[in-house]
């Protein structure tokens, strides 16, 4: 299973990096919004930030909703960096957008899935990446994780190449789960991601192990 960071800081990115187990960096409107990133030139330049950072996939989400300004948008994000991924959302006229850049041998991730149907469509459209967001639906009490199984089964099926990027991750569960269920990727925040290191026992055994080395010297 790959590992995404879902954030736009980067200084959580480097960090992530530095563990040595980072695939890839999601970002979304929100996320750059939160850094200040306001302006053409400011966005274009914080992406080619990340992807110096890191050499994996690095999503850039498109601003507008028509077809014809997601596909002006989409290629000049593009063109900053190889490793730029087109973020397109779940809409009709973004179904259109992502079989155009899938032609153009441009990889995408649809945004803001929240259906196995949704899922398929996308899929259709040969995306790359669809993102069900698994955490805004246990927001509302719909069992996000029954949506990963869904797409999974579907996908199996038919053999569909695109990958299930799972999103909205708050917690480490929802990591492990994903890994369970078959998620080829998860985008989590820093946090879920570090708290996977953490377990009491192997605290309290790595202090014996100290204490005890102590008489081994
Ligand atoms: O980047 C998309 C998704 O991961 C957003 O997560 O926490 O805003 O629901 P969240």
């Amino acid at each position: 299973m790959k590992f995404f960071i879902d954030t736009a800081n980067l200084e959580q990115i480097k960090e992530a990096q530095d563990l040595g187990i980072l695939d890839g960096v999601t970002t979304n409107p929100s996320l750059m919004a939160k850094e200040g990133i306001s302006g053409n030139e400011a966005i274009n330049a914080h992406y080619s930030a990340i992807c110096e950072i890191v050499d994996g996939d690095i999503s850039a989400e498109v601003l507008s909703t028509t077809y014809e300004e997601m596909i002006k948008e989409g290629e000049e994000l593009a063109a900053i960096h190889p490793n730029i991924v087109v973020k397109i959302p779940m809409i009709k006229d973004g179904i259109k957008a992502l079989k155009y850049f899938t032609d153009k041998g441009i990889k995408t991730n649809c945004t803001l899935i929240f259906s196995a149907g949704q899922a398929l469509l996308a899929a259709k459209a040969g995306a790359t990446y669809v993102s069900p967001f698994l955490g805004r639906l246990d927001d509302i009490s719909v069992d996000g994780l029954n949506l990963i199984n869904e797409i999974r089964t579907i996908f199996d099926n038919y053999g569909y190449p695109t990958q299930i990027l799972a999103a909205s991750i708050r917690h480490s569960m929802h990591i492990i789960d994903c890994a369970k269920l078959g998620a080829d990727v998860i985008t989590s925040p820093l946090a879920p991601i570090l708290s996977l290191l953490n377990h009491p026992l192997t605290d309290k055994g790595l202090a014996q192990f100290i204490e005890d080395s102590k008489k081994m010297k």
